[in-house]
């Protein structure tokens, strides 16, 4: 967790407790910021660790965190994706609880592949999802199931996701990562880190009267994944084999890469930036590359190099 991260952000008001269900990559930074800013911060996992304090919630086998668990939760985050049903796992399986909690905030994490396919225009909250994928179509429901329970809700669409842990470097340096170009594509992406202070921020613009609907976390500058991966591989001084066509790449792809190709769209995060005054701390991908190398890196998660 960069200091810096921690120094630009504001604590929760005395007396909060955030709970952020699920744990995982992007649910960790937000409670780890969350941890360090003093905040009280509970978190769940399906099979937590012994030792790591966390709750064992598992909706798919009946496992939730009891009322006495969640006693004085002030802030919620969910991260916990739609299951294979149409109903969202979280309210579901703990929606009732969730109506007793004195909650203030409560995000949930979405995705903005719910805007479907804008053939490289840019898109934003105001316009009218279309999903053409299955999983996005579930996605929308589970939105509207968070819009339409009674909870403080706030949608928060993401695209791709990246940080420490999850970055390609490690692909580079192992030398198995092969870039592809699809002339006119690009991908929207998002920093870990930024996820965790627009979080932040939301909550106290939320705290403020400033509490719009649905809000898109992304950088600035959505752009091909092949320029990312040539800047990874020359951050790290290594080579990368020159981009295939994506006509030539398509047919080694599984399903699931192809549905990403599939759609092109630029997001917009005027809303975020400009109406509620969020900073970017890694505005396009060159900057969180670099976060990203820093940190793995200290982590020990790359090879050694002469340069290193
Ligand atoms: N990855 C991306 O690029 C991307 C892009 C846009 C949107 N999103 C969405 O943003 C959210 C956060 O993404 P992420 O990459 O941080 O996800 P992640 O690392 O996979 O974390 C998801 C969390 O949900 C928990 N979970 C899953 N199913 C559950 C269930 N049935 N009951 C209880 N807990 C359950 C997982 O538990 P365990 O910790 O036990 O595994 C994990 O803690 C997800 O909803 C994801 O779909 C992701």
């Amino acid at each position: 967790m960069p200091q810096s991260l921690v120094n630009r952000c504001r604590a929760l008001p005395a007396g909060s407790t955030l709970c952020i269900l699920g744990a995982g990559f992007t649910g960790r930074r937000v409670a780890s910021l969350a941890d360090a800013l003093k905040t009280r911060v509970i978190t769940t996992r399906r099979n937590p660790e012994p030792g790591s304090g966390a709750l064992r919630f598992d909706s798919a086998h009946s496992v939730v965190p009891t009322e006495a668990d969640l006693k004085g939760v002030t802030h919620l985050l969910s991260t916990i994706p739609p299951g294979p049903d149409e109903t969202d796992p979280v309210l579901q399986s703990l929606g009732p609880q969730l109506g007793q909690l004195p909650l203030r905030w409560a995000g949930y994490l979405s995705t903005t592949g719910i805007y479907g396919d804008t053939g490289g225009d840019w898109v934003s909250e105001t316009d009218a999802p279309q999903p053409t994928q299955e999983r996005s179509r579930r996605r929308l429901i589970c939105e509207q199931q968070w819009l339409n329970s009674d909870l403080p809700v706030q949608i928060l669409r993401l695209p791709g996701i990246y940080g420490p842990g999850r970055s390609p470097f490690a692909a580079v340096q192992a030398g198995n990562l092969k870039p592809v170009n699809k002339p006119g594509q690009v991908f929207s992406r998002v920093h870990v880190d930024d996820i965790a202070a627009a979080c932040l921020h939301l909550m106290h613009c939320s705290a403020a009267g400033q509490h719009p609907p649905v809000v898109n976390i992304c950088d600035h500058e959505p752009a091909p994944s092949h320029l990312l991966q040539r800047h990874a591989a020359d951050l790290l001084n290594c080579d990368l084999p020159e981009a295939r066509d994506y006509a030539d790449a398509e047919a080694d792809m599984s399903a699931m890469a192809r549905s990403f190709w599939a759609e092109n769209r630029r997001v917009s995060n005027d809303l975020l930036c400009r109406t509620l005054g969020y900073n970017m701390i890694h505005p396009n991908y060159r900057s969180g590359l670099v976060q990203c190398l820093e940190e793995e890196r200290l982590r020990g998660m790359l090879t050694q190099t002469a340069q290193d």
